[in-house]
Order: C-alpha cells, then sequence, then structure tokens
C-alpha cells in the first residue's frame, strides 16, 4: 500500500499529464487496485481520464468527518478509481490552516491506504501548506524537470526543501519531462542525467486532452507510451522496495 505525488514547484512541466498516465499503468500493466488522487483545483487529471464536470465537491473529502474512500469514483478503467478535483479546493490551503488540520492529507492517505494498494496524487504547484503535507504523507515524489537552467534550478531547490524541511522525508525520483532531442540542450540535459529517465515532448502527448484518455489507451505502440511504461516499472519498483523495508521495520519493532 502505497503513495506517490506527482510533483513541481512549477508550473506546466507535465505533472498532470504524468499522474494520469502511471495511474494508467499502475491499474493495467500492474494490476494494482489504483486510486488517481487530483488535488489541484485545476482539475486537469479528472478532465484527462474523461471525468464528468463536477461542481464544488472535492472540498468534501477534506472535511473532518468525511470518508474518503467512500467519495471516490470508478473510471471507465478496470481497477483504476479517482478523486477528482474543483474550483472548490481554491482555499484549501486556507481551510486547512484555518482549522489547524495539520496532519489531514497523511490520515487521509492512511485510509485509503487501507483499499488501494497505489494512490497517485496530481499536486498543485507551488510550495504551499498542502504540498508540505504531502511531502509528510507519501512513499516517493516523482518530479517531472523540463530540460532547461531553470527547470534544474526549482528541481534542486526541491529536493534541497524536502531534505531540509522532511526529516526522513520521502525519496525523489526525478524525469526529464517534453525532451526534444532536436535541441542542443536537451541532449546536454539527457547526457549529464544518464540514470534519469526521459519523456519525449510530442504532439501524441498532446492529444490526450482532446481523447481525454491515457496514452496507452490510444496509443500503445508510441515511443512517448513507452517512455511512461518505462517511468511507471522504475515507480513500481521503487515502491515494492520500499514497502519490504517497511515489512522488516515492523517486524523488527513488535
Ligand atoms: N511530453 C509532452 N509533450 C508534449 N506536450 C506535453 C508533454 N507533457 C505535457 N505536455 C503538455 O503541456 C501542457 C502542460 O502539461 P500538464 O498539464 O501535464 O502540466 P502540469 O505540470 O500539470 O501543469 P500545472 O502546473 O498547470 O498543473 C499540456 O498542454 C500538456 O498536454
Ligand atoms: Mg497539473
Amino acid at each position: 500500500m502505497s503513495s506517490v505525488a506527482v510533483y513541481s514547484p512549477k508550473g506546466g512541466v507535465g505533472k498532470s499529464t504524468c499522474a494520469v498516465n502511471l495511474a494508467y499503468l499502475s491499474a493495467t500493466t500492474s494490476t494494482r487496485r489504483t486510486l488517481l488522487w487530483d488535488i489541484d483545483a485545476q482539475g486537469a487529471a479528472g478532465y484527462l481520464l474523461g471525468a464528468h464536470r463536477q461542481r464544488e465537491e472535492a472540498h468534501k473529502i477534506f472535511s473532518k468527518d468525511a470518508d474518503p474512500v467512500e467519495l471516490a469514483r470508478t473510471t471507465p478503467y478496470l481497477q483504476l478509481s479517482m478523486l477528482a478535483a474543483d474550483t472548490s479546493l481554491r482555499r484549501l490551503d486556507v481551510q486547512l490552516v484555518e482549522e489547524d488540520a495539520r496532519k489531514r492529507v497523511r490520515k487521509l492517505i492512511r485510509t485509503l491506504e487501507r483499499k488501494f494498494e497505489r494512490i497517485i496524487l496530481d499536486c498543485p504547484p507551488g510550495v504551499t501548506e498542502i504540498s508540505e503535507q504531502i511531502f509528510r504523507a507519501v512513499d516517493l515524489v516523482v518530479i517531472p524537470v523540463t530540460p532547461s537552467a531553470l527547470g534544474m534550478r526549482v528541481f534542486e531547490e526541491a529536493v534541497a526543501h524536502i531534505r531540509d524541511k522532511h526529516r526522513n522525508g520521502p525519496p525523489v525520483l526525478p524525469l526529464l519531462s517534453m525532451v526534444d532531442m532536436r535541441r542542443k540542450l536537451h541532449r546536454e540535459m539527457v547526457s549529464t542525467h544518464p540514470d534519469w529517465r526521459v519523456i519525449p515532448y510530442a504532439s501524441v502527448v498532446e492529444r490526450m486532452s482532446a481523447e481525454r484518455a491515457p496514452l496507452a489507451a490510444f496509443a500503445p505502440r508510441h515511443p512517448a507510451t513507452r517512455a511512461f511504461a518505462e517511468v511507471w516499472t522504475e515507480v513500481e519498483q521503487r515502491l515494492i522496495a520500499i514497502e519490504s523495508e517497511r515489512q522488516i521495520a515492523d517486524r523488527a519493532a513488535r
């Protein structure tokens, strides 16, 4: 039972795209009972997955007595459920601070983990109360990095923040997002990070918002689809390793 945040402080780097594809691969390739949880008021993940528009409902999950499992909805895909976002999440940061609910995200994730084997969170950009709560709750943070000096700087700051402010915080898995190998700078970024997975810049990825479906559902053989599959394989391997370490630690503590 593990959770992954797809996060970056930077907007528009491919977080929602990545979260939707990873959640789909978790449910299909790995046949895990999977929840895609969209925490960004823009609601992009739900849109990309073809969810019906909902009004002012998403905040309910954060209210004290809500049962998050009951609020999760099925999707057209077997084993994949979703908690969609809407504009009611705009004040979420303020709401959690006002209620002094500093552990709410963590508690919700622990409850959801009783039903779902894999929880993938599509996070809003920025460094906020929500992102702090997410870092205290998840097992792994996937950070899409755009291949530029600014993209790298933002990534390094995020890693430093998690390391400095969250003792025993989650490990980070970076990936290079929107890579165009015709561009020299992009090729240089790929060669300086040989162990990072690479998602190519491809118009088929943009088509997700027209198809409103994960890439593998409409372009199963495209190189971009295969790139997300490789990312998922690495994520799944990391989660299995984290779970077995946790089991060993639990047994030792008993
Ligand atoms: N590999 C890619 N190739 C081409 N276009 C991409 C790729 N990844 C994402 N995009 C496009 O870039 C835009 C931003 O992607 P996405 O919404 O996933 O980013 P985000 O980080 O979630 O943004 P936000 O910070 O606003 O939530 C979208 O139009 C998406 O289709
Ligand atoms: Mg997004």
